[in-house]
């Protein structure tokens, strides 16, 4: 039996899980309140926050999968892509726990993680991961890639965005409507009442399968300023519309590209990943293609959508298997591709 310790702080999530043979046992996350009034992550008081998270987290993976620590063979942890002191908590924490009880340490990347959180079964039973290869959709706060999943440790990104990410894109033009951070949760919510043809944003026209999302911002930005400039109350009275309608725009520009990888590639097993990944009318739309063109698709639980540990340990129980362990004097990396 393989049991493994995964630990994340990456960002402003802190969180530690346990999997044992593929199979969750626990996923505990303790998010970090203390950003809000900033409307965007303070990285000093994040990693202040994780000192503070990490040990009673881990105690409570523990806990809620019924085991004691001696019984972990190894730790997982996230060594980068994020904010490098958000990152030294969890990567030094990994590094004491291995040490003190003998076992190995496995390096994990977020990015990598992400996309295998597809493979974390839900009971032995489970038999819903995808197939290799596949294409993972992977849209959050910091990333909008296309990504072609050819195993477990061999990823290709095929598209990317050039400049902002899709989660980016929710959360500055929520931002601009006033409407608190994050706001991709709120236009999502908003949107559900409105209408998604009343207003037309621009989109990108980029060659290849890379997104951009700063012309789709700088549109929305300039269109507001103009309609606020005749109706002070513009905002307040067309929020549902406007979230409709940026969200449409969103989605239409992501799913546009992903459908053309998968017809070039011919592949229908379809993946989505990330922060972004819990929007609803993303959900639809992977419905809607699955419908119209038999694509399979994956789409996490919302557990395993935001950061989460439960990913990190998944993509540490492959690593290890494989025998891929980090060196006692491994250290964080900020920035780093799949
Ligand atoms: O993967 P994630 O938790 O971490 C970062 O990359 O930071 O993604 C966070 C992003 C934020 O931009 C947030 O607004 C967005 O995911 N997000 C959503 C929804 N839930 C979270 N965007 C649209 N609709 C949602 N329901």
């Amino acid at each position: 039996m393989i049991t493994i310790l995964g630990i994340e702080s990456s960002c402003d999530d802190t969180s530690a899980a346990i999997i044992r043979d593929g199979v969750i046992c626990s996923n505990v996350i303790a998010g970090q309140a203390v950003h809000e009034r900033y409307g965007g992550v303070v990285p000093e008081l994040a990693s202040r926050a994780h000192q503070q998270n990490i040990i009673p987290v881990v105690h409570d993976a523990l806990k809620q999968a019924g085991i004691t620590k001696e019984e972990i063979t190894a730790v997982a942890f996230t060594r980068g892509p994020g904010l490098l002191g958000s990152l030294l908590v969890g990567t030094s924490f990994a590094k004491g726990f291995s040490s003190a009880l003998n076992i190995p340490l496995v390096e994990v990347n977020h990015l990598q993680a992400h996309v295998l959180a597809h493979f974390i079964k839900e009971d032995e039973q489970d038999q819903n991961q995808p197939v290799f290869p596949f294409l993972c959709l992977l849209v959050s706060g910091g990333n909008s890639q296309i990504i072609l999943v050819k195993s477990y440790d061999d990823m290709d990104i095929i598209g990317k965005t050039i400049d902002d990410a899709a989660g980016e894109a929710f959360d500055k033009c929520a931002k601009v409507m006033g409407l608190g951070y994050p706001g991709g949760p709120v236009v999502d919510r908003l949107a559900k009442l409105g209408n998604p043809h009343r207003f037309t944003f621009s989109k990108p026209r980029i060659e290849g399968y890379d997104y951009s999302f700063s012309g789709l911002k700088t549109s929305f930005l300039y269109f507001l300023r103009d309609e606020l400039k005749k109706d002070p109350d513009f905002i307040e009275k067309n929020k549902e519309d406007l979230c409709s309608s940026l969200q449409k725009t969103i989605i239409d520009i992501l799913m546009d590209k992903l459908y053309q990888a998968s017809v070039d590639l011919h592949i229908k097993e379809v993946a989505v990943a990330g922060g972004v990944s819990a929007n609803s009318g993303l959900r639809n739309a992977f419905e809607e293609y699955s419908n119209q063109y038999g694509w399979k698709i994956h789409i996490p639980k919302f557990a395993y959508t935001t950061d989460n540990a439960a990913m990190v340990a998944i993509t540490g129980y492959y690593k290890y298997l494989s025998g891929e362990f980090a060196a006692p004097d491994v250290a964080p990396y900020a920035r780093v591709s799949i």
